[in-house]
Formats: C-alpha cells, structure tokens, sequence
C-alpha cells in the first residue's frame, strides 16, 4: 500500500490521503468575498485529489488583507459564498481548512504582478498596523509604508477577530484553521526579532515574542471545537542572521503542542525583504526543518517546499519528515497531480465519475 495515499485523522477529521494543497492566494476576491475563480480553483483541486484543502490567506479584518482582492472572514456575505465551496469540495471527498491571517505591515499592497508595493489611500489602499514602527523595506526601496505600532487594545482586537473570523470558518463548514504565523504577516512579524523591537511584554526574548501568536492560538482554541484540527503555519527560519533560528521556531512549536495545536506547516522567510527562502534552494530544505520538528516535540508537521514528483513526496511520508505533505506551486500547474500519483504508485482511488466510469470506461462502445 501506498503510504502516501494511507488515510490520515486528526482528530474527528480523516483526510483520504497525506497530499494537501498549501494555501495560495487568488486575488479575485471582491470585498472578501468568494467568486466564481475560486469555485472553479476549489473545486479541481477537489476533484483532481487532494487529501485536505487549505484555502489561501483569509483575513480576519478587511486591514489585514494583503490586496484588496484578498479573501476575508470578517462577515456574513463572505461565510455564504465560501460555504457552498466548502460543499461541493467535500463532495469530492477533500477535507477543507482555512488559513486565517492578518497581513500586518505587509497589508495594503499591490497585487504581485503590479509590483506588489503598498497601496495609498487613493489606490485603494489602507494604514497598517505592526509590533513595531518599522517599515518592510525600512532600509531599502522604500516602496512600504511605515505602520503604526500596535498598543495593548489593537493586540486585544486582533486576537478577538481571529476568534470571531475562526467561529465564522465553522458556520462555513471548515474542518481545519491554519494560523498564519508565517512570511512576514503580523503573528509572524511578532515572532522575528529582525521586526519586533518591542520592550513591553510582546518583545524582547523569544517567550515574550511568541507571546502573541500563542494568545491568539488560546483565543481561536477556545472557539473551535475540541474535536477538529487546528494547525499554525510558522517560518521555520528567517534565513538571516539575527532572525528567527530553527532551534527558535522548534520551541514555539513544543509550545504550541502543549497549547492544543495539532501540526505545524514548516515554510520559511519573508520577515523582511532579504529573508527569503527563495534565495539558495531554501525553500527545498523545508520538508528536512518538518522532520526536525516533528522528532524534537512529537507535534505533526506539514512538509512543504518544491515538492512536485510522486516518490519524492511518498518518501517524505515513509521517511517521516511529515505527516503530510503539501504542494502549491505544482497543484497550480496540474490539479490532477494526485490522480497521476496515484496511478504512478500504484494506489487505488474512486473514478472521479464512478456510474460514468462503470458505463463507458473500459468498455467497448
Ligand atoms: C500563487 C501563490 C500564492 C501563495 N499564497 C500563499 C498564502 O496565501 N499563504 C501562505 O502561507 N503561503 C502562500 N504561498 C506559499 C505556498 O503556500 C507554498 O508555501 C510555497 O509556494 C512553496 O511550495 P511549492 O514549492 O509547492 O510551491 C503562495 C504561493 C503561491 C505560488
């Protein structure tokens, strides 16, 4: 049997198989709200295979969007349009997750392929919020605009939204919240000693870094049920020195075990425009920096990181680096990557048409 097709659970939720598509964002949102691009995008992912779905960057709060045609969670409108997605995707047997996110001082930017730069207010754009009174690019381009640092009551706001967006994830019909605590957004940019200068209790040693991301954990634990799977994505390095350390992110990550996460999606990079995995092959290194975790605090872990052959991801399993692997890039480019795994491995999954199959495929018209 195929280890990468063996059915996975975490906790109430069995996932049919270790292949999960990694959050991507879209930019075809409308005010937050789902269009029919992500129906479509969803729903292939659904039929072509995939185990669990984590859709893209959600914010919690209209500023913590990275583009303004990024997805949120922050009222009704947008909780039906996902939901009939949510449907159909567990129609094709694809368990779905969220990631929740705030964008923090990399929010109110342009979309990639328009350069990707903050927005001003007459561009759509909005003020952003962060640890500290920094910019992104504080000693580069200066393409970013600096935030405004955040006082105790925007830190008690911001975890509130990430509770009220996870309880609106549930009435959506989400199985599994992904924190985004990775990439420079602004559980991450708490995190990275390379952003936050705070000397208040959110700055300063690592405890006191983490400190935000672990309250918000607490506050979104405390709403979502017991029984359901609850991840963080975490830059497992910032790749620069200074930054965050692997021996750092390994110890957030025993914290957040013992503070009722299930897995860790190990990415890496984008505090800060040098710290990027992209340079040097980084990237390919992460599903090693999943291993590491996973043995060193026994939490499950999300290997991910220019994974696009079937053996090379079945070998993630077997050699357990990971609980599950997950692919963004190559799902992109083929949403029926795992149908063609599968048949490469030698794994038996249901016909995407089972009655269609059973009257014409494999038959003689
Ligand atoms: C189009 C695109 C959008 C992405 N959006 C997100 C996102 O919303 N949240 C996130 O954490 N990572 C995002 N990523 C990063 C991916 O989840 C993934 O970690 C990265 O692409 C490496 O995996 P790969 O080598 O399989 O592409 C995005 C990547 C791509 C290509």
């Amino acid at each position: 049997m195929s280890s990468l097709f063996s059915p996975l659970t975490i906790k109430s939720v069995t996932m049919r198989n270790r292949i999960g598509v990694a959050p991507m964002c879209q930019y075809q949102a409308r005010d937050g709200v789902a269009q029919a691009w992500h129906q479509t995008h969803i729903g292939s992912l659904a039929m072509g295979g995939a185990g669990l779905i984590i859709m893209e960057a959600t914010a919690v709060r209209a500023d913590g969007r990275i583009t303004p045609y990024c997805l949120g969670l922050w009222d009704q409108a947008q909780v039906a349009a996902v939901s009939s997605i949510v449907k159909f995707a567990n129609q094709q047997g694809a368990r779905m997750g969220v990631q929740l996110a705030h964008a923090g001082r990399k929010g109110s930017s342009a979309r990639p392929w328009l350069g990707g730069a903050h927005l001003k207010a007459e561009e759509g754009g909005w003020d952003t919020i962060a640890p500290s009174h920094n910019a992104f690019d504080s000693d580069g381009t200066r393409l970013w605009k600096t935030p405004r640092a955040m006082t105790q009551d925007d830190i008690n706001d911001i975890q509130q939204c990430f509770a009220d967006a996870a309880q609106r994830a549930l009435q959506a019909g989400f199985e599994f919240i992904e924190i985004h605590g990775a990439h420079g957004y602004l559980l991450h940019s708490f995190l990275s000693p390379l952003v936050n200068q705070r000397n208040d209790q959110y700055g300063g040693k690592l405890e006191n870094r983490a400190r935000m991301l672990m309250e918000t954990v607490a506050k979104v634990r405390q709403v979502w049920p017991e029984d359901l799977p609850l991840g963080v994505r975490l830059s497992m390095t910032d790749w620069v020195e200074g930054g965050l350390t692997l021996d750092d992110t390994i110890q957030v990550s025993a914290w957040l075990k013992a503070a009722g996460v299930d897995i860790v999606d190990c990415s890496t990079g984008g505090a800060t425009p040098e710290s990027r995995g992209s340079i040097n092959g980084g990237i390919a290194q992460q599903p090693a920096m999943a291993g590491k975790a996973r043995r060193q605090t026994g939490i499950m872990t999300m290997a991910v990181g220019e994974i696009t052959a079937a053996q090379q991801a079945q070998d993630i399993i077997n050699q357990e680096e990971a609980d599950m692997v997950l692919l963004a890039r190559q799902l992109l480019r083929d949403p029926y990557w795992p149908r063609h795994a599968a048949k490469e491995l030698g794994a038996d999954v249901p016909a995407l048409m089972p009655d269609l199959h059973k009257l014409f495929i494999g038959k003689n018209p």
